[in-house]
């Protein structure tokens, strides 16, 4: 359960600013996969506290099975702590995992100790397997852990390399819509169980499609921790172009994974959209 605490100023009051659109060309070129590594092996001892696991993700895996056949092999890019990827063992498919955070794969091997799920230590902006997998699948917002657009593109192209000519590609990202005209920064608390909380504070600079989220724990009663990742959010239209660019269209789109009609404009809700190559 989370709670919005309340809102304070930020650059983007001024962003019809030369100063705003400054801030947002600070991040044109993108920074690689550095910025996200060091973020995520900071949060990951704190993750599923965060982000715990649910009975509904089983949802992805019963999806799964209306694009391929009992047992078929997934590539999970941005794997994390095995959220997603536990539950889709679990209904028998064959798993791999990728991932730039050592720790977050620490954290993956602990709760897998059968190891069903194999770890891939890499960077999905220059991933290849040199194999294909059945279902490519990006969950959980993984395509906006980049600074800039051809960070995205890379991410796009990767996820064609791996998916075999009749497999299908599926990603996962929230609606920015809300995000997008979000005026100052918003604050986030999680709470993380007995060890203390974390409180997130998230700006967003338009011009370049930019989030900044600064994250600070307080656990263990100690001196608190930060955390900061600068991440890019895409519109559903814009990611079709990014595959387009791939070779890969769109063949579904939903808002859940219970195949719930895609309309927009609600951040609440997330979009999941389904690919495959074009020959
Ligand atoms: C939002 S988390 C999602 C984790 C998991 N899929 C889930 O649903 O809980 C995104 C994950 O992708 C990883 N990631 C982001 N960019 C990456 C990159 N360029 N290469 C490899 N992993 C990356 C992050 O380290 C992080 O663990």
């Amino acid at each position: 359960m989370t709670e919005t605490l309340l809102e304070t100023p930020t650059a983007t009051d001024t962003a019809d600013t030369a100063e705003a659109t400054e801030a947002a060309e600070a991040f044109a070129g993108g920074f690689g996969a550095a910025v996200t590594e060091a973020y995520s092996d900071a949060l990951a001892e704190v993750y599923d506290d965060i982000y715990p696991s649910t009975p509904d993700l089983e949802d992805i895996g019963t999806y799964l099975l209306t694009l391929t056949e009992p047992g078929a092999s997934v590539l999970e890019l941005g794997v994390g702590t095995g959220r997603v990827a536990i539950p889709l063992a679990d209904q028998g498919f064959e798993v791999h995992g990728v991932e730039t955070s050592e720790r977050m794969l620490a954290r993956l091997a602990q709760k897998d100790p059968q190891g069903r799920i194999t770890p891939v230590h890499g960077d999905l902006t220059t991933l290849d397997l040199g194999r294909t997998f059945d279902v490519v699948l990006a969950p959980f917002n993984v395509l906006c852990c980049a600074m800039a657009v051809d960070e995205q593109i890379a991410m796009m192209h990767a996820l064609a390399r791996n998916v075999a000519a009749d497999g299908h590609v599926v990603v996962e990202t929230f609606d920015p819509s809300d995000y997008h005209v979000q005026k100052r920064n918003e604050l986030t608390t999680y709470p993380l169980g007995d060890r203390g909380t974390m409180i997130e504070s998230v700006g967003v600079l338009p011009a370049s499609q930019n989030m900044m989220l600064q994250n600070t724990l307080f656990l263990d009663g100690g001196v608190p921790r930060s955390a900061t990742t600068v991440m890019r959010y895409l519109w559903p239209s814009e990611l079709d172009l990014l595959a387009a660019i791939a070779r890969l269209e769109l063949v579904g789109r939903y808002s859940g994974w219970r195949e719930q009609p895609f309309d927009g404009g609600d951040s609440r809700k997330m979009c999941v959209s389904v690919f495959r190559p074009l020959a």
